[in-house]
């Protein structure tokens, strides 16, 4: 697999809100808690030393509980939030350098927004909200009305276009946010909590339609949520925040597996980890002794192996992509991994 760029990278970045906030930093930076500079100063620690690398083409999901810092942190990818220190690159650009009309490019056609209330203009009708980045950008209805109407498709709302939002339910809203978005042919996209007001089914429906664009569209995609089931099932690259620092990030499985802290050990464990788990992320190198039950694929979850095997506690699987084995997962290291495992507990 080749190395994936870094699109937007956030280098030691903190924010603290408050009267003063360079005086509040030296004592963060001297090690004062987020509860002590509140107690003892009045200001807010909103976020704390944060790094991140988010890959161009994958999906960064931030996930914390509410106050964790989220919003915050996505803010500043724009600079609708300016950081008490720290940089924020993009396509290796430090943006904090740059001036209004370099920002509002980068607002207007490298950034779009998803948001949680989905923000859509009630007096235009769902075709005009599709456009609007490219009306925002000088184009005339007639230049933008295809590329809208071809991204409303492309979410399942054909024959939508004269409705007004009010007309729509929330789920299909939220199908003009994302056309919108998409409509901007930007490469990035910021999603706060796009799916956290939609009823569960709606919300697992607009999950598996993020999925299935990105599979050919290949974005780089921000997403930000406090619901650790969406973020396992949407993450390539899983930042977990806890009073505005990062606690634990990698890729989701490795978390899962190998929680850093009692903090993230208590976030997993009410996870079906046999449902989230891969093959992939338990196999080994080595073939096991005994004989091979058959093939699965890397993605496989662990509950169709185990399905799979019927009850039978002593196969062993050949796990192949394309016709190359790429590793061996047998039911013993199965059960394992579905039993968490302690934070210092050999491994
Ligand atoms: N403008 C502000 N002034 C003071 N405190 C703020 C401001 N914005 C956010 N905060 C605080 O920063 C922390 C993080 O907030 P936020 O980023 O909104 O969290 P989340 O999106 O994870 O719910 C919270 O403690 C919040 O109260
Ligand atoms: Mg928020």
């Amino acid at each position: 697999m080749t190395e994936k760029n870094v699109k937007v990278s956030i280098r030691h970045l903190y924010k603290i809100f408050g009267a003063n906030p360079p005086a509040a930093l030296e004592k963060v930076k001297a090690g004062m808690s987020k509860t002590d500079l509140l107690d003892q100063t009045g200001h807010v620690l909103g976020l704390q030393d944060i790094n991140v690398d988010m890959k161009e083409g994958e999906i960064t999901v931030i996930m914390g509980l509410s106050g964790s810092g989220k919003s915050t942190l996505i803010r500043h990818l724009n600079r609708l939030i300016e950081p008490t220190a720290g940089e924020v690159l993009v396509n290796g650009e430090d943006i904090l350098s740059w001036n209004d009309s370099q920002m509002r490019t980068l607002r207007r056609e490298k950034m779009s927004m998803v948001f949680q209330k989905f923000a859509l203009l009630p007096h235009r009708t769902v075709l005009e909200n599709a456009g609007m980045a490219l009306a925002t950008r000088g184009k005339k209805r007639a230049e933008f009305e295809g590329e809208a109407r071809k991204w409303l498709e492309r979410v399942g709302l054909e024959g939508q276009d004269d409705q007004y939002p009010h007309q729509l339910s929330g789920g299909m809203q939220q199908r003009v946010g994302i056309a919108r978005a998409l409509a901007s042919n930007s490469d990035i996209m910021l999603m706060d909590e796009a799916f956290s007001a939609l009823d569960p089914l709606i919300r697992t429906d607009m999950q598996d339609l993020l999925l299935e664009l990105q599979e050919e569209l290949h974005k780089t995609i921000i997403f930000i949520t406090h619901d650790l089931d969406e973020a396992l099932k949407l993450a390539d690259h899983l930042v977990i925040l806890k009073d505005g620092a990062v606690v634990q990030q990698g890729e989701p499985q490795k978390i899962l597996l190998n929680p850093a802290d009692p903090y993230i050990e208590d976030f997993v464990a009410d996870i079906n980890r046999a449902r989230v788990l891969r093959v992939r992320s338990i196999m080994t190198e080595a073939a096991p002794a005994g004989e091979i039950a058959g093939d699965v694929d890397p993605a496989d979850n662990l509950e169709s192996v185990i399905a799979r095997a019927g009850g039978a506690m002593d196969r062993a699987y050949r796990v192949v992509r394309n016709g190359e084995t790429l590793g061996y997962v047998d039911l013993a290291e199965i059960m394992r991994a579905l039993v968490p495992r302690e934070t210092g507990a050999a491994a």
